[in-house]
């Protein structure tokens, strides 16, 4: 059995079958609507019913009083319907409408595509959600009161642990540490502590645009996560998505994004190195990344671009593809926190 929900606001409507929450129907349907504990416990995704009638379960009186209730206060990540319903409901619309929060995780694995980046995941413990947009980071909580900030890589709509992607910087405090190169490793099973999510680089849904995507080394991880949100989502929009490194070993997903050009429609992958050696056999496109990318595209006048790495990219790309190349100032996001992390924080 299944009803028909409608968020007042913005006349937006999803199907939610008996046994689901409403929550769990609104995120699976494209309609993102906040949460934190997913449980009952954290009021995050608290709004109103309207007009229809809903089942609770169980909850705490902390999170949703018999008062709120009584006033037709929900919490939709445990409330399951009983009729079609009218709500009151918080869209998130951009990375404002996402409380930002300090949560424990704990090292689940380390790997190491190439020699200097290494993959971390991250199992949150079990009654804790964590949402953010895709394409935005979270920052370490260290010792000392240092931070560290990394983007995250998985979709924020996937299962499972948190993924990061960290550039090894010979002599850097932190990523010594994740290395092993120092007298302490991180290894797994250990516990660390964030605070996200942070950043403003998050796909804007309400364009059709066609998109960009500028990456330079561990730059890529954002842009992963948005593509996998997207595909996930099934939001089609036509994609370059551009890669560039100095030797071919720093487009280390590189069999992924070849993945993504043959399954995603309209998709199209173009790896730039700028630093080949002839042991590389290196024959596809060489020089600086955005350079490639305005050879491409002299008219960007249409498109949106999204743009991850090193700083001197970054700014390059931003001032050159609005000056050279007609892009509109804005419709260029980037954060810069990515390329500070690519080149300073360490
Ligand atoms: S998400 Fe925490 S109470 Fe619903």
């Amino acid at each position: 059995m299944s009803y028909q929900v409608t968020l007042k606001a913005s006349g937006k409507q999803f199907t939610v079958q008996k046994d689901e929450t409403l929550l769990e129907a609104a995120l699976q349907q494209g309609i993102t609507l906040p949460y934190g504990c997913k449980n009952g416990a954290c009021g995050s995704c608290k709004g109103k019913v309207l007009d229809g009638q809903v089942e609770h379960g169980q909850h705490s009186a902390s999170a949703l009083s018999p008062a709120d209730e009584t006033a037709g206060g929900t919490l939709f990540c445990c409330a399951h319907p009983k009729s079609d319903l009218l709500i009151e409901a918080r869209e998130v619309q951009g990375a404002g409408d996402i409380a930002i929060r300090k949560v424990p995780c704990r090292v689940n694995a380390i790997t190491k595509p190439s020699a200097d980046v290494a993959i971390l995941k991250l199992q949150l413990p079990a009654a804790e959600r964590f949402q953010f947009l895709a394409g935005q980071y979270l920052e370490f909580l260290l010792k000392d009161g240092q931070r560290r900030a990394y983007s995250i890589a998985n979709a924020p709509d996937q299962e499972g642990p948190l993924e990061l992607h960290i550039r090894h910087l010979p002599g850097g405090f932190f990523t010594d540490f994740v290395f092993g190169t120092k007298d302490t490793a991180l290894k797994e099973k250990d516990i660390l502590r964030f605070e996200g999510p942070l950043g403003s680089l998050f796909l804007r849904e309400d364009s059709k645009k066609p998109i960009i995507f500028v990456a330079a080394g561990t730059g890529f991880a954002p842009i992963k996560s948005i593509v996998e949100q997207m595909q996930l989502k099934k939001i089609h929009r036509s994609i370059h998505l551009y890669w560039g490194g100095r030797r071919p070993s720093d487009i280390y997903l590189d069999e992924l994004c070849q993945l993504w050009a043959k399954e995603i429609p309209d998709f199209k992958f173009i790896p730039v190195i700028s630093d080949a050696l002839p042991e590389d056999r290196w024959t596809g496109r060489t020089g600086f990344v955005h350079q490639a990318v305005m050879s491409d595209h002299p008219d960007m006048s249409l498109y949106q671009v999204y743009a991850c790495g090193a700083p001197i990219m970054v700014n390059a790309a931003r001032k050159d593809f609005s000056s050279h190349c007609h892009l509109p100032e804005e419709e260029f996001f980037a954060d810069s926190f990515t390329s500070a992390a690519d080149l300073a924080t360490n």
